[in-house]
């Protein structure tokens, strides 16, 4: 295992750096706002769309637990006024000395995270939203795209009886760039590498085929828009119970400023569906997927 300089915290694999007992539901008393610093970042991959794949640890400042599914929001000193706002990330791990992310450079926000140089200021918040259910004695199955495995590897950690958990993991760039080892170490898991024209239709019949087998149980998944699509159509056909983790773009990541917005289900007189905006940064980011309607969703019928 690597090690820093000093040797105490663990660099790749990050196994040993989830050592916090995560809590059973988030615990709002908890989160904060917080001035800290970068410790490490840790380059994973600079190949792909986006070019780049990091791990960034920051100092921990005071969080002692989080849900997995809960996120928190990130803004460098360096951001100065442009851009304005913090960026939302996944908690992937949670250590006494650090918190740790896994980061795609999307667009400039993240681009300026993935150069911060260790002892780097930044301000952030959280931890916030909801988590991803928890239900020991079903079997779950877990499906990811790309960065959005970053909350999973904490919720096999905590679950009491891996067993009944799978894994089915969709990416682009070599899976040792992503936290994939230490889930597979722990229960079953397997990964499809999308690497040429035709091989999206390949992982989606996989999808459907492992969606078919776990109808009875609890599916979960974390992904981009395009893969949270496919995977509630499918759970739609095979009558499936699906929560899904929404990325909308956020800003204040609280609840206020109302830029991150979905369409959820509400109870209403009339046989149509009817649909009120609820923010995603407080009410999710995890949903019922037969709750909300995704952007570029069908209307339901
Ligand atoms: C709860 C939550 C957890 C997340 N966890 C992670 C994580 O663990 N790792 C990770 O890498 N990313 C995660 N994201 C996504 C991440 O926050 C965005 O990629 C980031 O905010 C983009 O900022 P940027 O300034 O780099 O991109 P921008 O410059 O703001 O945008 C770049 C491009 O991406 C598009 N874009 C930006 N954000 C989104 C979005 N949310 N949905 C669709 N299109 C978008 C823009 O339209 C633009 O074309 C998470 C998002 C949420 C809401
Ligand atoms: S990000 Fe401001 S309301 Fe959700």
């Amino acid at each position: 295992m690597l090690r820093d300089s000093k040797g105490a915290e663990p660099l790749w694999p990050p196994e040993a750096c989830i050592t916090t007992t995560v809590a059973a539901t988030p615990v709002a008393a908890l989160a904060g706002c917080f001035d800290t610093v970068l410790v490490r970042r840790v380059a994973l991959s600079r190949s792909g769309p986006g070019c780049g794949l990091w791990r960034l640890d920051i100092a921990n400042p005071g969080v002692e637990s989080f849900a997995p599914g809960q996120f928190m929001m990130l803004r460098p000193r360096a951001f100065a006024l442009d851009p304005l706002w913090g960026r939302p990330f996944s908690i992937y791990a949670l250590a006494p000395k650090t918190i740790s992310f896994f980061i795609q450079v999307a667009g400039r926000g993240t681009a300026a995270l993935a150069g911060l140089e260790p002892g780097a200021p930044l301000t952030v918040w959280g931890p916030l939203g909801n988590a991803f259910a928890l239900e020991p004695d079903v079997r779950t199955l877990i499906l990811a795209g790309g960065v959005g495995l970053a909350p999973f590897p904490a919720y096999v950690k905590k679950h009491p009886a891996p067993s009944r958990l799978s894994v089915l993991f969709g990416h682009r760039p070599p899976v040792a760039a992503y936290p994939f080892k230490e889930i597979a170490a722990a229960v079953n898991a397997e990964h499809f590498r999308e690497c040429k024209p035709g091989d999206i239709e390949t992982f989606i019949a996989l999808l459907d085929e492992r969606i078919r087998d776990y109808r009875g149980g609890l599916i979960l998944a974390c992904g981009p828009q395009p893969f949270l699509l496919t995977v509630k159509r499918l759970a739609r056909k095979h009558n499936a119970r699906l929560q899904i983790s929404l990325e909308n773009r956020m800003a204040c990541g609280v609840g206020a400023c109302l830029g991150c917005v979905t369409k959820m289900a509400v109870a209403g007189d009339s046989p149509e569906p009817a649909f009120a905006n609820v923010q995603v940064c407080t009410k999710g980011p995890v949903f019922w997927a037969d709750q909300i309607r995704l952007e570029g969703e069908e209307p339901w019928t």
